[in-house]
């Protein structure tokens, strides 16, 4: 027998008793007559102790030469400690050991095994089996792992069937593109990789499974970020003879099971937002509710004043940050305003307002607006003594998205961003379609199976450009603390107007019939009214756990290359395999 308990099992009850632990070395105090060395597995650290006294000169010895991460089977006498650690479950007892195996040893590794690991990314990728022995690291993929069968629970309760669809398919336009594997048998084509199994749920409630989920691997060949990984796991669902207020209902459900299951926490309300308010009050489509500084717009009173940047501005609009002025003298405006001019906001410039605590006014555009008329702003805003207005100007939707950005970084550096706050929000009524200024032509909001709301099928049909623009569907995202967690719509069931969609969205019928026939084939054979949803499961898990990066919940992720450093992939492949797969080769027998 290797162990009869594990490493983070033994409490001060258990003095006296003999036991046998196994397990990796994580740190080694040798004090010359005395050592202690640091037993770690999945559920802890248990600190052993070798004496020459107690464990015998031979045996002593023989733990002078274990190095870190050396894998070793202990047996001996749980003692109580003198010195107790109240930082770990197994802080009052030691185990004094008298035998010692060393079941394999470790070459020193490259960094240290500990939860501040001196361990830079690309190091800690390539030895990820390393990296996952590190205790906040592998409490993640454990925590992963309980939401996974806290979610079957729940859904399978719910009267949801798993059911697991293909990977090797043919290209679904979502948005993204799409990783592609050449078929061996079929010369010259290709199988696509899913970006999610939206067609072929769909397809499986023509078939009348009813409640389908699936947690499931989707595949996106687009730009990498903290949030997106190339690779990514979807709780993906849909449901029949739903509204999309059953669809919110069953999944706000899920989401308050999940966090009550895992983490103990009942969620507060799940408010809804339509997504014009969105963008209008928060300048987003995943508002962080977490706070307040929603925006005021200013037209009215910012123009005609003389100051030409409000002027010719399509839209003037702001935030008041409370209790701020005296936290922002001129230098820390100009850092903050050189924020907002990076590439990444693209704002011009930065309009400022501060109260002062003795009721004076300071702001950037005093030369044009009396301090009467920058008193009416700050009522405007219900700002009051101590507060800081900042504003920004230009084309209204831009605008209102760098104003969104500047309200998050203010929300951040003022602490109202807590990891343990949790503000779930469903924001509902997405546009139908986007036009798209480069492309010239518009594109699914969503995906082009989501439906148009009912009122509106009948402009979808006969209008012109800005009604097309106007059309409201029946799409919904779920975001928490500012992260789109899900989104999902109740789909188009009928052949007639899927078309007409697959024609607004730029497809000939040629195209809609050989890259979709088979749904639209499906949609004359009975095709019940359906919806549902898919939560990104890895952002799923990094939200609830306060943490931005989903790598951090992926096993084996990939870098921002999109290459996994461990295996070295992605890798070219031999000349004869390029051959056997048709695609062009550099190879030359004997090369
Ligand atoms: P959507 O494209 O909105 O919808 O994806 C659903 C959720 O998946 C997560 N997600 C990602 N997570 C990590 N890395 C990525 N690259 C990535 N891309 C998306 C997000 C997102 O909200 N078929 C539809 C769902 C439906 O309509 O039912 C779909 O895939 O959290």
């Amino acid at each position: 027998m290797y162990r009869t308990h594990n490493c983070g099992q033994l409490r001060i009850t258990d003095a006296g008793s003999e036991v046998t632990l196994s397990g990796w070395v994580q740190t080694i105090r040798d004090k010359g007559f005395m050592m202690w060395i640091d037993l770690r597995d999945r559920y802890g650290v248990t600190q052993l102790i070798f004496t020459e006294e107690n464990t015998g000169a031979d045996l002593f010895e023989a733990a002078r030469k274990l190095g870190r991460e050396f894998v070793i089977q202990v047996s001996g006498k749980v003692i109580e400690r003198s010195s107790k650690n109240d930082k770990i479950p197994t802080g009052d007892i030691e185990i004094e050991v008298q035998a010692l195996q060393v079941l394999n040893a470790a070459k020193t590794p490259p960094f240290t095994i500990e939860d501040n690991t001196d361990g830079g990314d690309d190091l800690r990728m390539r030895y990820r089996y390393l990296d996952l022995r590190r205790a906040n690291v592998q409490q993640n993929i454990i925590f992963r792992s309980q939401v996974a069968i806290e979610t079957r629970k729940y859904l399978a309760e719910q009267g949801f069937i798993e059911v697991e669809t293909p990977v090797l398919i043919k290209s679904t336009p979502e948005g993204a593109r799409d990783f592609v594997v050449p078929s061996r048998m079929n010369p010259g084509e290709f199988y696509a990789l899913p970006q999610s199994p939206q067609t072929f749920k769909q397809i499986l409630m023509v078939s009348g499974f009813d409640k389908y989920f699936q947690i499931v691997k989707c595949f996106r060949d687009e730009d990498l970020r903290a949030d997106r990984q190339p690779e990514f796991t979807q709780i993906d669902c849909e449901m029949s003879f739903v509204t999309q207020e059953e669809v919110l209902q069953t999944f706000e459900g899920l989401t308050r099971y999940l966090f009550q299951a895992t983490k103990g926490i009942t969620l507060p309300e799940f408010p809804r937002m339509n997504y014009d308010e969105a963008m209008q009050r928060y300048g987003s489509d995943k508002p962080d509710i977490r706070f307040g500084m929603t925006f005021t717009e200013l037209n009215d009173l910012a123009k005609g004043h003389g100051f030409s940047v409000f002027d010719e501005a399509e839209l003037v609009v702001g935030f008041c940050a409370e209790g701020q002025a005296e936290h922002y003298s001129n230098k820390d405006i100009k850092e903050l305003t050189e924020w907002v001019k990076r590439p990444q906001i693209g704002a011009k410039g930065l309009v400022y307002i501060k109260l002062e605590a003795d009721g004076s006014i300071k702001s950037s555009v005093g030369k044009f607006y009396s301090d009467e008329a920058l008193q009416q702003w700050a009522a405007h805003f219900g700002a009051k003594a101590g507060d800081l207005l900042l504003i920004l100007s230009g084309e209204a939707e831009k605008t209102r998205k760098q104003l969104g950005e500047l309200r998050l970084e203010m929300g951040r550096r003022m602490g109202l961003m807590q990891a343990n706050d949790f503000k779930p929000l469903w924001v509902v009524d997405f546009p139908l379609l986007e036009w798209d200024e480069t492309a010239e032509r518009f594109f699914a909001m969503h995906h082009p199976f989501t439906s148009p709301k009912k009122h509106d099928i009948a402009r979808m049909l006969d209008g012109d450009f800005e009604t097309m623009k106007s059309l409201r569907a029946d799409a919904y995202d779920l975001v928490i603390n500012g992260v789109e967690i899900g989104g999902g719509s109740i789909r188009i069931h009928d052949r007639a107007l899927q078309e007409k969609n697959f024609k607004l969205l730029g497809f000939t019928q040629e195209q809609a019939e050989s890259q979709f026939g088979f749904l639209l084939g499906a949609f004359e054979f009975g095709a019940p009214p359906h919806g549902g949803i898919a939560f990104g499961f890895d952002r799923l898990c990094a939200v609830m756990s306060g943490q931005k990066s989903i790598r951090d919940f992926i096993a084996f992720p990939k870098n921002n290359q999109g290459r996994d450093m461990m295996i070295d992939a992605p890798s070219p492949i031999a000349g004869e395999q390029m051959d056997e797969l048709y695609l062009q080769s550099t190879w030359t027998p004997g090369s």
